[in-house]
């Protein structure tokens, strides 16, 4: 079975993870510091302004990035509050929003990059906005520089769990709001099993969030406030550090064995921002909705069956994400009642998954283009897909 995705590690990451534990220093010592400065330096490399200085801290999780950038929203977030999210996401950028008892008011997306819609955002805002989470779907950037025109005094989050290495107009995803944040979870394109990461040039809400993370402590024993533990292991971290060192070269295997499965079968794959250069983090496309045959009208129901053979066949695709507006927990906001969310629906209904990660050969994304073909055949150059 050629795996959706696949952690691309070596015998490397086994002895980093013996030479720790045999160190007796499993948390705050001198690998998350390394890990959270090979992340700086990267990004510098990549694009991001020498000034103000870059912070970047490591966290357990994306989840916790998320929600100790809403806990220093500058004006606050809470209970009369709103805060925009896109409908197609992961659940945790909205549920982050919920655990401070605000509104999480959900946006549509754009059919073509399936970030949220600048146009839509627009219409959404209120005065009681505080912050627009702008996640980085699948690793292709969201539109921040349209976002921030609509808005100068809204906290910007950039969600860019899935997007360390995509950059927008010379700009590294991650940097590209007032806050950023990257999730370590292993489908990422950087995973420590879990972890995570918050990136900001702001150093007091740094500072706060270093607080934060480690149960509210500024120093040992110096408590500013409540707070989490949030903190990333040492064990995590090392994994981390050999991760960013093989970063250029896991995306370069990602970017050809993408080109090449793109190249050869023309479906509605996800598109990009002008300007953006993506990193692939899922390969994925959309359905158009069946107009004859078994799944006339059923555009879920072919998306199943196209799943099932693929993997039948020995290729392990998968649906893409969620629609929140389906969700209980947003479900129950009056806020959300009225909208409509056609887009969303068409990638979470349509959307596939195909495998893709630095550990394929070429061999293997060819056996996805001929499975792809044997079996979404139909689906092929067919450019009615509307979103
Ligand atoms: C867009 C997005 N945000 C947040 C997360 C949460 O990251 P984590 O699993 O590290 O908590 C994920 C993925 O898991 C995600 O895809």
């Amino acid at each position: 079975m050629i795996r959706l995705t696949r952690p691309y590690f070596s015998d490397a990451e086994g002895i980093a993870l013996t030479e720790v534990l045999a160190s007796g220093m499993l948390i705050q010592g001198v690998r998350v510091a390394a890990f959270e400065e090979a992340v700086r330096a990267y990004l510098y490399g990549l694009g991001a302004p020498a000034a103000p200085p870059l912070q970047a801290l490591a966290v357990s999780s994306g989840t916790t990035a998320i929600e100790l950038c809403l806990a220093t929203t500058p004006r606050g977030v809470g209970a009369s509050d709103e805060v925009i999210v896109p409908a197609l996401t992961w659940p945790s950028p909205g549920n982050a929003v919920l655990l401070r008892h605000a509104t999480a008011v959900l946006v549509d997306i754009d059919p073509a990059t399936w970030n949220l819609s600048p146009r839509e955002v627009a219409r959404a805002l209120t005065p009681r906005t505080r912050a627009i989470i702008a996640v980085d779907q699948f690793g292709v950037p969201a539109e921040l520089p349209a976002l921030r025109a609509l808005a100068s005094d809204i906290d910007m989050i950039e969600d860019a769990a899935c997007a360390i290495g995509s950059t927008l107009g010379g700009m590294p995803c991650g940097v590209l709001g007032d806050v950023g944040t990257y999730s370590f979870h292993p489908r990422k394109v950087v995973t420590t099993a879990e972890g995570g990461m918050v990136l900001t040039r702001d150093a007091a809400r740094a500072e706060a969030i270093t607080a934060l993370r480690n149960h509210g402590q500024r120093s040992v024993g110096v408590f500013v406030g409540a707070g989490p533990n949030a903190r990333l292991s040492e064990l995590h971290a090392a994994l981390g550090v050999l991760q960013m060192a093989k970063l250029d070269e896991m995306l370069t295997k990602r970017r050809a064995l993408a080109a090449t499965i793109r190249d050869a079968v023309a479906l509605a794959w996800q598109g990009a921002p002008e300007g953006a250069v993506v990193n692939h983090q899922t390969l994925g496309f959309v359905l158009p909705t069946p107009t004859s045959g078994e799944f006339a009208g059923d555009r879920r129901g072919a998306r199943d069956a196209l799943v099932a053979a693929l993997r039948a066949s020995g290729v392990e695709a998968g649906i893409l994400s969620y629609a929140l507006h389906r969700l209980p927990q947003f479900a129950a906001l009056g806020v959300n009642h009225l909208r409509r969310f056609p887009v969303t629906d068409a990638v979470v209904d349509g959307g596939v998954a195909v495998p893709l990660h630095p550990g394929m050969s070429e061999a293997d994304a060819g056996v996805v283009t001929d499975r792809l073909r044997e079996h979404a055949g139909w689906a092929i150059g067919d450019r009615t897909v509307r979103l």
